[in-house]
């Protein structure tokens, strides 16, 4: 058996391919098959005159995702959108469909689509959208692991907040509660001080109760955390990676990319770097000038990001935001501690925030006096605060939402479309 990625490979020869057939349609002696196998889509034509009886049968009362191997001869076919067809010698069913196949070429409702999500996957669009995360995913590793990265996955029970405490999904661990972590940046200060670099890389929980298009209640997050790393390079790093992340989807799959219909001129924007850093006071007065409501001291909102990356061709850093909005680990900026050490970095096209970074306090009282401040429980922060006690060092780092980048980089409505099974306020099925 060969995937249908191959086929470019074997002209002339003949070849044996099994899948799903995603569409049939007959006209006289002749049918015609799309195939799909998971690896790529072929059409297949059969006349009645040069196959056998059964295969004949077998065609007739195929429907659509009824799965089948077919052996053919690979021949080129410069009108096909893959170049290749093949001339079909026999087909085989391996299991015919029961009833009807749910999803049809109609227009199907965004929910009747997210209750058929396991069958949904199957159509080239969801299916160009997972290569794409999968390759975004494994070019984020590798360039972690090329920049002396080393993964320290965070656990996921957690006895305490990371992030703030009003989204915290709490679950019974045995006699105590134990919340689903919402980051795992407090263990990578722990394993970076062990390790110099770590990242984790894992599925992050927040009970938002916020129905948005960027928010899931379940989603994958990168946290990158580096000693001796201030916040400047921190953010260079973060550049990097993008660059690196978008360079790598850009070169390996472009392909998927054209079957989203995705414009491609901002993605090779963002691959020439350079991004802008914006501090937050000046983003704030840029965006009242352009007619938002928006108060000096308020965190920036969605539709403030949105506003604020359409002025921009590539990703921006927001900086120095004021400290009251940020997490009480984020360390102030000695020329001004009214600002935090920290940026947002926003995707451009008005999606908004990617990643939250920042170089973390690494001072012993400041960051006992902002426990205290933030109301979290110290007992819970003893082992935090012992990576203060010996041998504290400047650190910094950064979280990147994989289905934020996802969304971005495919271009998608939502995010709902950038993760398998979407977790949301509203969805816990299929
Ligand atoms: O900005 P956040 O909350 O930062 C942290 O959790 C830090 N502890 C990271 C760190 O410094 N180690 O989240 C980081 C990123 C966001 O920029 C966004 O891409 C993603 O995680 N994210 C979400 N993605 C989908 N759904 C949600 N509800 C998300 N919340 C955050
Ligand atoms: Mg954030």
């Amino acid at each position: 058996m060969v995937d249908i990625t191959e086929l470019t490979q074997k002209v002339g020869e003949e070849v044996e391919l099994s899948g799903w057939a995603f569409n049939v349609r007959s006209s006289g002696s002749i049918f015609f098959l799309q195939l799909r196998d998971g690896t790529g889509r072929v059409q297949i034509v059969f006349s009645k005159s040069e196959v056998d009886a059964p295969t004949w049968d077998v065609l007739q009362a195929l429907t659509m995702e009824a799965s089948i191997t077919v052996v053919g001869v690979v021949k080129a076919e410069p009108r096909a959108p893959s170049g290749i067809e093949l001339t079909g010698i026999s087909c085989v069913l391996i299991a015919a469909v029961v009833g009807e196949f749910p999803i049809s070429k109609k227009e199907h409702g965004v929910d009747f689509l997210m209750d058929h999500r396991h069958l949904w996957l199957r159509s080239s669009r969801q299916e160009a959208i997972m290569r794409v995360r999968s390759e975004i995913e494994f070019a984020m590793r590798e360039f972690l692991y090329e920049r002396g990265f080393v993964t320290a996955d965070s656990p996921i029970f957690t006895p305490n907040a990371c992030e703030g405490t009003s989204d915290l999904f709490e679950v019974k661990y045995f006699d105590e509660i134990a919340y689903l972590s919402q980051s795992g940046q407090l263990y990578q200060e722990a394993t970076s001080s062990a390790l110099k670099r770590t990242y984790c890389f894992g599925p992050t929980f927040r009970s938002e109760k916020s129905k948005t298009r960027r928010h899931l209640t379940e989603f994958w997050m990168l946290e990158a955390e580096a000693s001796f790393m201030d916040q400047e390079q921190n953010m260079q790093l973060q550049e990097d990676l993008t660059v690196y992340v978008v360079r790598r989807v850009l070169e390996r799959r472009a392909d998927d990319l054209k079957t989203l219909e995705r414009d491609v001129a901002p993605l090779q924007k963002t691959v020439e770097g350079g991004f802008p850093r914006i501090r937050y006071t000046d983003a704030i007065a840029a965006l009242q000038k352009l007619g938002s409501d928006i108060k000096d001291g308020d965190d920036l909102g969605a539709d403030d990001e949105t506003v604020l990356t359409k002025q921009y061709d590539r990703p921006i850093f927001i900086t120095h935001y004021p400290v009251g909005v940020k997490a009480f680990y984020m360390k102030p900026d000695p020329a001004d501690a009214r600002f935090a050490l920290n940026a947002d970095m926003l995707a451009p096209e008005g999606y908004g925030e990617v990643i939250g970074g920042s170089q973390r306090i690494d001072d012993l009282a400041l960051l006992e006096a902002r426990i205290k401040e933030h109301g979290l429980p110290a007992a819970a922060f003893e082992w935090y605060l012992d990576l203060r006690r010996y041998g504290s060092v400047p650190h910094s780092g950064f979280g990147i939402g994989l289905e934020r980048s996802v969304a971005w980089i495919c271009g998608l409505e939502h995010i709902r479309e950038a993760i398998p099974f979407a977790r949301t306020l509203n969805r816990l099925n299929p």
